[in-house]
């Protein structure tokens, strides 16, 4: 199998297979217990807590641990909007979103928040002063993703982080800023000081760990009311027995991940113009969406103008090769991806769509093979086209 979707997911490394296995037979006791085996479940909670805090430069009570990216979007949003919903109800995001972030503002809508959808360039990006000029008196939140899923493109986190910090000041708590940095985190800088965010979420399997298992950095003193309540855990801030066994896997994948990132950056990188310089060369029509250079070096967002993607991806498939047309969770729809209707693109142009990601894991020699098995099926597609116009 040649998976070039790694985006979707990708695959758990065998290192944290080998944490996840020894926690779950050895720190099965739960960790809120009175006694010694307990503690040591306690600690390994703490220790992974510690390695998320490490990478991400924050304090360890600034960690709580999720059951993934959705659940981290989520709480992210409703928990300070519930929090605040007497100080104000403007929630600004934009339109390339995951749907994580978008139905959860569209549920807040219909909860009678007001929501501005930022428009987005022909790359899905907003920029810092269309953000600052969206902002009301009584805007809450901010929600902009770190870099798209769909089409790779890294919106300016950095620079709207410290705009809306030069606009707070030192008297007010809100707006309050999160990024959703689930497909960031293999790649780019996840420095929350440095970003300026109140909040970011992570998702442990787009990072080769374990999927159900998400992180959320949420500032000290964030205004929140949790979304799960129960026994107390994660400091009040997310109920529910620790899963112990995910977590420490999840941070023995961020350190990996961590270590390795300026490698696999490299790698991905030289792989993702492999791809492009063979396609500009052999297929001129191809399009190519998202920003060609602030973009993240594993993703590949393309168009072939006279090619259905469904089409292409099911003989891919038959070859054994991974590719997707879209996000994972809206990819068995039939209308086009929200994401390439906000970039204005035409919707039959999107049903030709396909993205490729790109992970540690891929080689050069899978990219040579993918590329001569994507020309042949492009040219068999094309001639049966041509076949059956001329019956
Ligand atoms: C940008 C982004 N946010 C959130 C999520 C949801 O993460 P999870 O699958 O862990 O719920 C995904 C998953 O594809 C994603 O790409």
């Amino acid at each position: 199998m040649i998976y070039l979707d790694n985006a979707a997911s990708t695959q758990i490394r065998q290192e944290v297979l080998e944490i996840i296995n020894n926690e779950l037979i050895n720190s099965f006791a739960n960790p809120s217990s009175p006694y010694s085996p307990a503690r040591n479940s306690r600690l390994a909670v703490d220790q992974s807590r510690k390695i998320f805090a490490d990478t991400l430069n924050c304090k360890e009570s600034e960690i709580i641990f999720t059951s993934g990216g959705t659940e981290s979007d989520n709480t992210a949003i409703k928990g300070p909007a519930h929090a605040l919903k007497n100080l104000g109800n403007h929630i600004i995001t934009t339109s390339t979103e995951h749907h994580a972030v978008l139905h959860t503002c569209n549920n807040l809508e219909k909860q009678g928040y007001d929501i501005t959808y930022l428009t987005t360039d022909e790359f899905g990006m907003v920029s810092k002063d269309d953000v600052i000029s969206a902002i009301k008196p009584n805007t809450i939140l901010i929600s902009v993703i770190y870099a798209n899923n769909e089409l790779g493109s890294i919106n300016p986190i950095k620079e709207i982080g410290e705009a809306i910090k030069k606009l707070k000041g030192n008297n007010s708590q809100f707006p309050i800023f999160h990024t959703d940095a689930v497909q960031a985190a293999p790649f780019l800088d996840l420095d929350v000081n440095k970003l300026g965010v109140d909040l970011m979420s992570l998702s442990a399997h787009k990072f080769n760990g374990p999927k159900g298992i998400g992180v959320l950095f949420m500032k000290n003193g964030t205004p929140f009311e949790p979304l799960i309540t129960g026994g107390g855990q994660e400091r009040q801030k997310r109920s529910g027995t620790e899963n112990i066994a995910f977590i420490s896997g999840s941070a023995e994948a961020i350190k990996l991940s961590e270590n390795e990132k300026t490698v696999n950056y490299d790698k991905c990188l030289f792989l993702k113009n492999k791809i492009i310089n063979h396609l500009k060369e052999q297929q001129p029509n191809v399009l190519i969406n998202g920003h060609p250079k602030l973009n993240l070096p594993n993703m590949i967002n393309l168009t072939f103008p006279d090619i259905r993607s469904d089409d292409l991806i099911s003989a891919l498939d038959l070859e054994d090769i991974c590719i997707s047309n879209g996000s994972a969770c809206t990819s068995n729809s039939l209308e086009p991806s929200h994401v390439l209707k906000a970039i204005g693109m035409d919707a039959d142009l999107a049903l030709n769509t396909v993205r490729i990601s790109l992970g540690r894991n891929n080689t050069e020699d899978e990219i040579t093979q993918f590329l001569n098995i994507l020309d042949k099926i492009i040219k068999r597609i094309k001639d049966n086209k041509k076949e059956f116009i001329r019956k």
